[in-house]
């Protein structure tokens, strides 16, 4: 089928990892399995314009954010569609309009690769099953989805559905795969159903190390080889605790997990600090705050300052105080995002 012209808008949510993906081989396959929650709030949309050319010699397209033409993006998605054009074959035969917004502030320090990734890979997606003459289960394309997005950024390959999230190959989980993420499918716990996310924005400044270089500091690093058995192990565990509902079990894997993340970026050649003082204030709260009132809040981290403080829907009212009372105060400008677990991306 050809088409002339059409739009396709998708919003598509970021997501927070519980065990972390850090380390890549080629073509963006991950050193070690990684698990997220998908979140709610805190979401790319974009609406994809795309429009039939006379030649289909070179990539055309134009980007804007928040309506403002933005030429320095198009390099990253350059590379994204040279990347997965053998995959996309009509890449080459329209000019594409993307026009995209996040809910959250930009230069929040909040990344946005993985639903920006995700809701660009939904939209050609979108294209691709209009031309195509079969018809196309929704597995195929929420897979093919994913799969799509993980060529733009590893982590946005677990932003496609909810509410948690594989992505990479692990012996427990049949399923899982290199290539793409897979909805988790074994049994959750109640005690886990509508967890709650509040970021909290430390530093709104750039990043100091892109996720890519941040990538390939695990090549030659000392202690990759078992940190990468180390994320296999601790999905195992967390097979187990999500469950059975142990929540305190649950606080020392993500705990561990965020500190070992940053432990790798400390340990590598450069080296990196990438937490601010402001970071380890909120941690020996949360830490004080869990011995004072036997409250299951803990916190987890990107590659960044950002804190996420991740809790049960239940203690939502004594935790929200703790937070609003004690840990604001260690924010940029006082500025937080409320976020809970969702459910992926959604054509508009
Ligand atoms: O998707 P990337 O290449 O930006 O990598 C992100 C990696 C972390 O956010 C630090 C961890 C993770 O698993 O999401």
């Amino acid at each position: 089928k050809t088409l002339e012209n059409g739009s396709y808008t998708w919003s598509s949510p970021s997501n927070i990892a519980l065990v972390k993906y850090w380390g890549k081989k080629e073509h963006q396959i991950p050193e070690n399995p990684s698990i997220s929650f998908t979140l709610n709030n805190c979401k790319t949309v974009t609406t994809l314009s795309f429009s039939k050319k006379e030649n289909n010699d070179d990539f055309s397209f134009e980007v804007y954010l928040d309506g403002e033409n933005k030429d320095d993006f198009k390099p990253k998605i350059e590379t994204f569609f040279k990347r997965i054009e053998v995959y996309l074959p009509f890449l080459k035969d329209y000019h594409f309009k993307i026009e995209t917004s996040n809910t959250f502030p930009h230069s929040s320090g909040i990344a946005s690769s993985a639903s920006g990734m995700s809701a660009l890979a939904s939209c050609l997606m979108s294209v691709e099953r209009s031309l195509s003459g079969v018809k196309v289960t929704d597995e195929y394309f929420i897979q093919k989805a994913s799969f799509l997005a993980r060529l733009g950024s590893g982590s946005a390959s677990r932003s496609l559905e909810g509410d948690l999230v594989v992505w990479g190959k692990h012996q427990d989980i049949a399923e899982s795969s290199d290539l793409f993420g897979v909805k988790y499918s074994f049994e959750v716990h109640q005690n886990f159903k509508n967890y709650q996310d509040t970021i909290l924005l430390v530093d709104k400044g750039e990043k100091q190390v892109s996720s890519t270089i941040g990538h390939n500091l695990m090549h030659n690093h000392p202690f990759a080889e078992e940190r990468f058995k180390q994320a296999h192990k601790n999905l195992s565990s967390l097979i187990g605790v999500l469950k059975n509902g142990d929540l305190k079990a649950f606080i020392d894997i993500v705990e561990s997990e965020a500190l070992t993340l940053h432990a790798m970026m400390m340990t590598s050649m450069p080296y990196f600090i990438l937490m601010k003082p402001n970071t380890l204030e909120i941690i020996n709260k949360i830490w004080a705050f869990r011995e004072k009132t036997n409250s299951n809040v803990c916190f987890t981290l990107d590659a960044g300052a950002n804190v996420h403080v991740l809790f049960p829907e239940a203690e939502s009212e004594l935790v929200n105080e703790f937070i609003k009372n004690e840990l604001v105060a260690y924010c940029q400008n006082g500025h937080y995002i409320s976020d809970r677990i969702g459910f992926g991306a959604k054509l508009l």
